[in-house]
């Protein structure tokens, strides 16, 4: 077993790292939908590694094309070059996009094709001679991942209090659509927030909208504590959008492949963006990978001029990495082959029976669901903010067998795409227990 003193080292990502150091939760290895921890416990995993692994852990099939590829082709240069399995994965995923998203550019996270897309948008505009549109509108209460320009972009408070003063000018940001007061245990979508779109033509009559390049949200907002998108928000978005030249950028990081039972987000609502952004379930979480699906019309305003010159200065050494394909083109196969996005769909109604179960307790003051995401938010520890969501995510660790996540005081859910019903019910009952313990 790791001494507290073993464990110092490595800074952990997003993480209590002193508390975490003090009480040590350390998995070991992982199969289906379960983890081992080093105390050698069977652990379920109730959040699908991390909004990942929809598929469960250490899908052979997934395991075995990583195994083939790496040892076949384990690095091709990204520059000038290419290797066929980035060019099949691109198609592949351009068949399963909506219609007229031909082309995507690969990068190695969602952080990365968040700023991606945004200098996507860019470009697009200044190629078509639009140059004066700079600006873009993120949202209160979005998740962007933690680069610059997600942060400017998003809205998550903490992440951007410390970097306040390098973040980009030039960015609004549209009110969340959480409200409590209206929509508290709402199951699916809120009836009441579309009017909080408008928002946008109130944005475009201050600064102009010819000025405004791109709005990017989250169709169901996952990391803030899943909010699921009122009921006809997105289609007013989008016709606002419409009617002032802006494009309409879905970061799909979670919502894709099967979270919300579609390939896409995009999908499901029946509101078609100009760019989407993912990362996540492409490989099932095995090997990291984003992307940034974009339509004809952007990909053909920006790449175009001399044939010998780079169209567009941007990308990474791991781009369309080999080993990150074929991860990705396995999954993609197994989505196909179990047809996980159906079962996924099939899930909803156990899912939000399940997570609605836990409404009564006096500690709760919201549950929420949209597809297979799902949030218990806890009303404050009166001492603080975050003490019931942390020490709930270890009560359910250590007396319970069971991984959940907290942000702060919201517990968060994303039960895999091919759950058994029974464990959905049994991970809900653990939950109960442990708020009962809670007091
Ligand atoms: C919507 C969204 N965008 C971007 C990111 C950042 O992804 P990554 O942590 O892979 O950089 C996340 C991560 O949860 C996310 O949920």
């Amino acid at each position: 077993m790791h001494t507290n003193q073993s464990l110092s080292s490595y800074w952990m990502p997003f993480s209590s790292n002193q508390d975490f150091k003090a009480h040590p939760r350390l998995l070991t290895k992982a199969e289906g939908h379960y983890y081992q921890s080093e105390d050698g416990r069977k652990i379920y995993d109730s959040f699908s590694g991390l909004w990942t692994s929809g598929l469960g852990h250490c899908h052979p099939k997934i395991v075995e094309a990583v195994q083939a590829q790496v040892a076949e082709l384990d690095y091709a240069m990204a520059f000038q070059m290419g290797h066929p399995k980035a060019f099949d994965l691109a198609n592949r995923i351009s068949s399963m996009a909506p219609d007229g998203f031909e082309y995507t550019f690969f990068c190695n996270s969602g952080s990365e094709a968040a700023d991606s897309a945004l200098k996507i948008a860019l470009a697009y505009h200044h190629a078509n001679g639009d140059a004066t549109r700079t600006r873009f509108v993120g949202r209160e209460r979005g998740y962007h991942g933690t680069n610059f320009g997600g942060i400017s972009v998003g809205g998550m408070v903490a992440n951007r209090k410390v970097f306040s003063p390098c973040l980009l000018p030039g960015v609004d940001h549209l009110p969340h659509t959480l409200n409590l007061s209206e929509n508290a245990f709402s199951k699916g979508l809120p009836k009441s927030g579309a009017h909080l779109a408008d928002e946008l033509e109130r944005i475009c009559a201050l600064h102009d909208p010819s000025n405004i390049a791109a709005v990017i949200i989250e169709p169901a907002p996952g990391s803030t504590g899943v909010l699921p998108p009122p009921q006809g928000y997105l289609k007013r978005l989008r016709d606002i959008c419409d009617r002032h030249g802006i494009l309409l950028i879905f970061d799909e990081v979670i919502n894709a492949f099967g979270r919300i039972g579609a390939s896409f987000a995009a999908e499901r609502f029946d509101v078609t963006p100009d760019i989407i952004t993912t990362a996540k379930g492409i490989t099932n979480g095995v090997i990291p990978m984003g992307a940034v699906i974009v339509t004809d019309r952007i990909y053909n305003s920006i790449v175009q001029g001399p044939p010998h010159l780079v169209e567009f200065f941007h990308g990474y050494t791991y781009s369309g990495h080999p080993v990150a394909a074929a991860a990705a083109l396995a999954t993609l196969d197994v989505y196909e082959d179990e047809g996980s996005f159906d079962q996924a769909r099939s899930l909803e109604g156990v899912f939000e029976e399940a997570i609605h179960s836990v409404a009564n307790h006096p500690n709760v003051i919201d549950v929420r669901n949209v597809g297979l995401m799902g949030a218990i938010e806890l009303a404050p520890h009166t001492d603080g903010q975050g003490i019931h969501g942390l020490e709930a995510h270890k009560r359910c660790y250590w007396d319970e067998d069971l991984v959940i996540r907290n942000g702060g005081d919201i517990l968060q859910f994303a039960p895999f795409l091919n759950s058994k019903p029974d464990d959905i019910y049994r991970t809900f009952e653990k939950v109960k227990r442990v708020l009962e313990s809670l007091g």
